[in-house]
């Protein structure tokens, strides 16, 4: 049998065994804030120090030592390790690290990244693990696509779709565009499309195959047909 390809998108779901909170959880609010506040470009404008504040909050969090990977993440490590990173491509709508750190190599980090900085002028990209001094430096903002921004690597993520044979979403609510389409999408190219989540997403009537439950436990029972 050929190596099948798999594109895998996750979302919040696969990290909230990991302790870090999913989005629509809480009335709209993402830690307690509003979303128009600290994940749109005009809140940046109006308060920078006060979204600073936040995603500095954040990055802190993501950097305890308590926040690890869970077995859902653990397991898709694994199989790109079985497959060969060529085949299996995460693209997650998470701005944390957690796949990396459970040892996937092969992601899109299509909303940005916590632990990244951008520069306004010049655009360049920085690793960054300490917080932001909005003082010091007015040119640095998170490297986090908010409301109203393109998401990021768009391209590779159609042409990954259009030839893989399964399309796998793990942890996501499909509330959001484009990531809620690409079941729509994978559908029309003749994908075998997969949903593993907590429970029924807005996408569900899409997808062909659905197991619901926590992704600790789905994750590593699904793929065990592919290892
Ligand atoms: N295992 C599996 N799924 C879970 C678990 C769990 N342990 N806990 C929660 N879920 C599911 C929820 O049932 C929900 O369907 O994960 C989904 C999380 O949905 P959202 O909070 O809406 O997160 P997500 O879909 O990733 O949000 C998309 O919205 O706010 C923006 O840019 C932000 O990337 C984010 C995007």
């Amino acid at each position: 049998m050929q190596t099948p390809k798999i594109v895998i998108l996750t979302g919040a779901g696969i990290s909230a065994e990991s302790g870090l909170s999913t989005f629509r959880a809480q009335n709209g609010l993402w830690e307690g804030h509003n979303v128009d506040d600290v994940a749109t470009y005009q809140g940046y404008l109006r308060d920078p120090i006060g979204v600073h504040n936040f995603y500095n909050m954040l990055r802190n969090k993501l950097q305890n030592p308590e926040v690890k990977p869970n077995a859902a993440h653990f397991a898709l490590a694994q199989l790109e390790q079985t497959l060969g990173s060529d085949n299996v491509l995460i693209v997650t709508q998470n701005v944390d690290n957690l796949h990396e750190k459970a040892g996937s190599k092969n992601i899109i980090h299509m909303h940005g990244e916590l632990l990244k900085v951008r520069n306004e002028k010049t655009g360049q990209i920085l690793d960054y693990y300490q917080d932001v001094n909005y003082e010091e430096n007015k040119l640095i903002r998170p490297h986090i696509v908010w409301f109203g921004e393109m998401p990021l690597q768009m391209d590779e993520i159609y042409d990954a779709l259009s030839n893989a044979d399964y399309f796998i979403s793990i942890g996501t609510s499909g509330n959001v565009y484009p990531a809620a389409g690409f079941v729509q999408m994978a559908n029309q190219f003749g994908v075998k499309t997969v949903e593993l989540n907590l429970e029924p997403s807005l996408g569900e009537n899409l997808f062909q195959t659905k197991i619901y439950g926590p992704a600790s436990q789905v994750v590593p029972e699904y793929i065990k047909k592919f290892i």
